[in-house]
């Protein structure tokens, strides 16, 4: 079973085909960095316009380079949200012709979910139950899952994603755009003691609350920024990183911890961050899942791969799929009718 996956959630676009689920036979992305740099951030109507650009050709190399006929695939599996929505409407569009022309079931695929879903692309999938750990641009979540469609919201943002706040503090650096990767790159280099930012952990002893807050931290650096005083780029970035990472790290494995589970799976942009990955797998017992760094930034491979748990649990086919731009976790489980 070939599902082709479609992605155009933010400023990626994507297309891909991956066989049962599992095997990736193209993944397809054109990145639109150099466009959104300038304005260092993502500028929805560019995203839109340069996705409809993209879209047509990046879905025939998709299929090229899997050696797939369009008749050949079993279903087409689309991004519905969250993101952007001008940006999510051309790619359910696209979908919507392809399943229409070709009479082929359409699969809509929550984005987050499909985050998640990159790990069961590599040789040692997680197995049911697990932690997710997800940390975007847009979100930083804490999940539980039990199975696909037992899926728990456990912590979320109250304000900026982790990605963000990163883009955020690179952007006041006066260093480009993505932030996370910049700043990564220079933290490695400086001393994570240097400057004592605050840790926002929001810790509630009767709640054990497992939300996060990375705005105050973002003034923090802003302020600090402003008393004027020398200081070196490189422990600067090291500094907010220890602070922006370590509460992430805390917070996951006290919900590990309280939930019976050991087995962790990272996703997301921000799991591609050298020392998230390492601090995660300096800890003893963890049974730790984080995909390739390909597949952790926004692919249609992980929409693929997730939209074929649809045929797999007869789920599918609804030529009346809608986006939705906000996150939609708690009603609803990763494949939609
Ligand atoms: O998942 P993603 O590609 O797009 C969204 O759905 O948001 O994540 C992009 C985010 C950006 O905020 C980027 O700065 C961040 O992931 N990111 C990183 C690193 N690589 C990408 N953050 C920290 N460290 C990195 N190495
Ligand atoms: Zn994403």
């Amino acid at each position: 079973m070939k599902i082709l996956g479609i992605e155009t959630s933010c400023d990626e676009t994507a297309a891909a085909v991956v066989e049962d689920g599992k095997t990736v036979l193209s993944s397809c992305v054109i990145s639109q960095i150099d466009l959104h740099r300038p304005y260092a951030g993502v500028v929805p109507e560019i995203a839109s316009r340069a996705h409809v650009s993209n879209i047509v050709p990046l879905i025939r190399r998709s299929l090229k380079e899997a050696d797939c006929k369009a008749e050949n695939i079993s279903g087409i599996a689309v991004t519905r949200g969250p993101g952007l929505a001008g940006a999510l409407l051309v790619g359910l569009s696209a979908a919507k012709a392809l399943a229409f022309v070709l009479e082929k079931p359409l699969i809509g695929v929550d984005h987050l979910m499909a985050h998640i879903y990159a790990s069961f692309l590599t040789e040692s999938p997680p197995s049911f139950p697990f932690i997710a750990l997800l940390v975007s641009g847009g979100h930083t979540l804490l999940l539980r899952l039990r199975s696909w469609t037992d899926c728990t919201v456990m912590g979320t943002t109250i304000d900026d994603a982790v990605g963000e706040a990163y883009d955020k503090v690179a952007r006041m650096l006066g260093l480009s755009y993505p932030g996370g990767p910049v700043i990564d790159e220079w933290a490695q280099k400086g001393n994570e003691r240097a400057i004592e930012f605050p840790k926002i952990t929001m810790y509630n002893k009767k709640k054990g609350n497992y939300n996060f807050s990375y705005s105050g931290l973002k003034t923090a650096v802003m302020y600090y920024l402003k008393k004027g005083e020398k200081f070196s780029l490189e422990d600067i970035c090291a500094s907010f990183q220890r602070s922006a990472l370590s509460v992430l790290q805390e917070k996951t494995l006290r919900l590990c911890e309280q939930e019976h589970i050991s087995t962790l799976v990272l996703a997301g942009g921000v799991a591609a961050n050298k020392n998230l990955r390492a601090g995660f797998q300096k800890i003893p017992g963890l049974d730790l899942h984080i995909p390739p760094l390909k597949l952790c930034t926004d692919n249609a491979a992980m929409v693929a791969g997730m939209g074929s748990i649809g045929p797999m649990e007869k789920i599918f086919d609804n030529p009346d799929l809608k986006i939705y731009s906000k996150q939609n976790l708690k009603m609803h489980e990763g494949v939609f009718v």
